[in-house]
């Protein structure tokens, strides 16, 4: 029975909002397994606009239910945020559901998100400053609070003072900042207990009982492959694992269940915040791309970094995440370039290496090797199938098919849910 994962194969940004959208008309289930409000997924649905951080792209299909699996971290003031954001612009959001093992983002990670960035200096990750890091440390390190701990004050309470204990002494001593109030903790959190109560279920429950009924249940990935904290270029990533294995430590079901993995797949490469990046362009190229591709972050505003295709991790995002398909996102915005440079190799100390090295050391030394593809000029925002399209961007996304290994299922000319040239189902 079909459960599909849907995740960046790249650094993000990749275009999964959309492409978790236009699936969901047609799933039972939306859930987000990873991450928290850190991502920021823009779905465009006729002349609307929405930019979604915590929520799941699917709260926007009414008939699917989203879920915020145990994987994610919560910050419940932007949760509820959202979720009257939404309820204003007359989205039905009633269907939500929340996992009640989902650990809570409180005012303090996000004091100590932003505290350590600072006293990194030179060596900052560039986090968005949401308290990611600091809510999964604390999970790790078995000092959460988790969103069934908002509704028993004493236990909550408890938690809070193990919590804060060690660092109101981080704060103050080594930070130079007021400690943080137990009392006032715990009363921000208590106020959320009573709005979110109607949401919190047994979603691991829920989800295994809705595969096995044969509902159609779409796990949504947050941040990319290349931004996992196993997998991707460490220690410039996220706190979670983005990758396929997150679907089911987030959310309870075991990976026998999972039938499909695609990867989104930017037809050129984007990353935000610090870290090695092959391919980058600090020329005129990188600014076109970044102009002409909107390369702007939806969460923090900051502008994105921009290269070329990079085949090297295309390849990488299908072998650990054992990708069965790509969604290739974002073809139109190289309309225009007379050669499009394509990385299909790293050149590392002199010799020539074909896959993602393990060594932090030799990737950030990797020059790219580019192979130059022709590029088209004709306008293929109106491509409704492969065939439309020119035959140099047909041969671009064959030479990308080939080099990446794994097939293009679908293929973004726009971004629009009908600004798609689907090829092979995905259901
Ligand atoms: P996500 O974080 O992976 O959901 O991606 P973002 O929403 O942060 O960034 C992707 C951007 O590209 C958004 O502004 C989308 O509306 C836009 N987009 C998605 N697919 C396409 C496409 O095929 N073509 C164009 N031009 N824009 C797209
Ligand atoms: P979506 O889901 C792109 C990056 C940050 C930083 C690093 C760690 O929209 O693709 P964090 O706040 O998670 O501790 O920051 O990860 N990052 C993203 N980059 N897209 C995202 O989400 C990201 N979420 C986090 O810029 O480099
Ligand atoms: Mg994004």
């Amino acid at each position: 029975m079909p459960a599909l994962v849907l995740l960046g194969a790249q650094w993000g940004d990749e275009g999964k909002g959309k492409a978790t959208d236009l699936l969901g008309g047609s799933v039972d289930y939306v859930v987000r397994y990873q991450g928290g409000n850190n991502a920021g997924h823009t779905v465009v649905v006729g002349d609307q606009k929405y930019a979604l951080h915590l929520l799941p792209s699917g709260i926007l299909s009414p008939g699917c239910t989203p879920v915020i699996g145990n994987g994610v971290v919560v910050d419940p003031a932007v949760l509820l945020s959202e979720l009257s954001g939404l309820a204003d612009r007359g989205v039905d959001t009633s269907k939500l559901l929340i996992s009640g093992n989902a650990h809570l983002i409180t005012p303090y990670h996000t004091t100590l998100d932003k505290v350590s960035e600072r006293f990194l200096g030179k060596r900052k990750i560039g986090t968005t400053g949401r308290g990611i890091g600091p809510a999964y440390a604390d999970k790790i390190n078995r000092v959460g609070i988790r969103v069934q701990d908002l509704f028993d004050e004493s236990i909550l309470r408890q938690k809070v003072e193990a919590a804060l204990d060690n660092k109101n002494q981080v704060l103050a001593k080594l930070y130079n900042r007021r400690a943080i109030a137990v009392d006032q903790v715990v009363e921000e959190l208590l106020g959320y207990a009573d709005p979110l109560s109607g949401y919190v279920a047994d979603t691991t429950l829920l989800l295994n009982n809705a595969i096995d009924q044969g509902q159609v249940v779409l796990f949504e990935g947050g941040q990319g492959t290349l931004l996992d904290v196993d997998h991707g270029t460490y220690p410039f990533v996220t706190s979670s694992n983005p990758t396929a294995g997150g679907a089911c430590t987030g959310t309870g079901v075991g990976p026998t269940k999972i039938s499909r993995v695609i990867g989104i797949l930017k037809a050129y490469t984007t990353r935000v915040g610090a870290g090695p990046f092959p391919t980058e362009l600090l020329d005129e190229d990188g600014e076109k791309l970044r102009t002409i591709g909107g390369e702007r972050g939806v969460t923090t505003g900051r502008d994105r970094r921009c290269g070329w295709f990079d085949a090297v991790i295309a390849r990488y995002a299908t072998r650990v995440n054992g990708l069965t398909d790509f969604f290739l996102t974002k073809l139109d915005v190289l309309t225009g370039w007379e050669r499009i440079p394509v990385c299909v190799a790293y050149e590392i100390d002199g010799k020539r290496v074909e896959e993602l090295p393990y060594s932090q050391t030799d990737f950030h030394h990797a020059k790219p090797i580019y192979e130059t593809l022709p590029g088209w000029s004709e306008d293929i925002t109106k491509a409704k199938t492969f065939d439309e399209l020119p035959k140099n961007a047909q041969k671009y996304v064959q030479a990308l098919e080939e080099m990446s290994g794994a097939p293009i299922s679908a293929i973004g000319v726009g971004p629009g849910r009908d600004e798609t040239i689907q090829i092979n189902s995905f259901l």
